[in-house]
C-alpha cells in the first residue's frame, strides 16, 4: 500500500483510524521497544497536541498526523536540531511535489505566507546523557478546505489544498516525506547539523527582517540573522548586539 522509497524509515508502519494522539501511541510503542524508524500515522486524532500544550486540530482525513520514533546516538542537547532537520525535510517534500513555497519559522513551524501549514513537536526520553528515544510529531494540513478550518484558525491556518486548489493523496506525500526525512537524518548523523544549516536558512521565514522576540522573560524587536551551527537562533537588536537563543518565541507584526 505504501510503496516506500526508504531503507529503514517507516518500514515498520502503524496506521490507526482514530487515536487520541499519535505522540502518545509512539511513546508507548517506544517504551515497549519499538525499533528506530517506526512510524505511526493516524487518520484522526481526538487530542492532537502542539508545542506549549496547545491543541492541534486533527480532523479525520484532512491531514498527515504522524509520529516517528528515532533512537539517535547523539547527546540529548542536540535533539532540538532534529526539529530543524525535520522542517527542512518537510519543505523539500512540499517544494518537490506540490509547488507550494513553504517557509520555516524557527523552531518548528512551516508557513505559507502568513498562515501555518505544518508544525513539528519533538519529544525526548533521555536518561542522564543517553537518549532512549526521540519522537518527532508532524502535523501537516493537507485536504482542509476553508469550511473545515475551525473559526479561531481562519486567519492563521492553511492547507496544501487551500494553497493549490486541489485535493492531495496523503500516501504520496508521506512516501516523499519519509524519503526526505531519512536522507536528511543520515546527513545529520554523519556530518552534523552544520550540513543542514544552509538548506534551513534558504527557506527561513523573515530572514533579515524585523521580528519580535520573546525570550529570557523579555520581549524586544530584532533582526532575524539566521541560525548558529548548532541550530540556535541568532537575532540582532538595534544596537547591533547579537543574541544566540536556544529557547524563544518569535513573531512579527501582521
Ligand atoms: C506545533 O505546531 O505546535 C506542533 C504540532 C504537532 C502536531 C502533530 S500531529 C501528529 C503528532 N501527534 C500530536 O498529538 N501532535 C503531533
Amino acid at each position: 500500500q505504501w510503496n516506500l522509497k526508504t531503507d529503514w524509515l517507516g518500514q515498520n508502519m502503524h496506521f490507526e483510524e482514530q487515536v487520541d494522539s499519535t505522540q502518545t501511541v509512539a511513546h508507548q510503542l517506544a517504551r515497549e521497544g519499538a525499533e528506530h524508524g517506526t512510524v505511526i500515522v493516524a487518520d484522526e486524532q481526538l487530542k492532537g497536541r502542539g508545542r506549549l500544550h496547545r491543541p492541534w486540530h486533527s480532523q479525520k482525513g484532512s491531514g498527515i498526523w504522524m509520529s516517528i520514533i528515532l533512537r539517535p546516538d547523539i547527546e540529548p542537547h542536540r535533539a532540538p536540531q532534529l526539529t530543524l532537520a525535520s522542517a527542512v525535510a518537510i519543505t523539500k517534500m512540499l517544494k518537490f511535489l506540490t509547488g507550494v513555497q513553504p517557509k520555516i519559522k524557527w523552531p518548528n513551524d512551516i508557513f505559507v505566507g502568513d498562515r501555518k501549514l505544518a508544525g513539528i513537536l519533538t519529544e525526548m526520553q533521555a536518561e542522564q546523557d543517553l537518549i532512549e528515544y526521540v519522537i518527532i510529531g508532524i502535523g501537516l494540513n493537507v485536504n482542509l478546505d476553508q469550511k473545515a478550518v475551525p473559526d479561531d484558525l481562519q486567519d492563521v491556518a492553511t492547507s496544501i489544498q487551500l494553497e493549490t486548489g486541489k485535493a492531495w493523496k496523503r500516501e504520496e506525500l508521506i512516501q516523499e516525506l519519509l524519503y526526505q526525512m531519512e536522507s536528511i537524518y543520515e546527513l545529520f548523523l554523519q556530518q552534523g547539523f552544520s550540513s543542514i544549516k544552509q538548506a534551513w536558512e534558504q527557506d527561513a521565514y523573515r530572514l533579515g527582517e524585523t521580528i519580535t522576540v520573546k525570550a529570557r522573560r523579555k520581549e524586544w524587536e530584532a533582526t532575524l540573522i539566521g541560525i548558529h551551527e548548532d541550530g540556535a537562533l541568532i537575532v540582532e537588536d538595534e544596537n547591533q548586539s547579537k543574541s544566540v537563543l536556544y529557547s524563544a518565541e518569535i513573531d512579527w507584526k501582521k
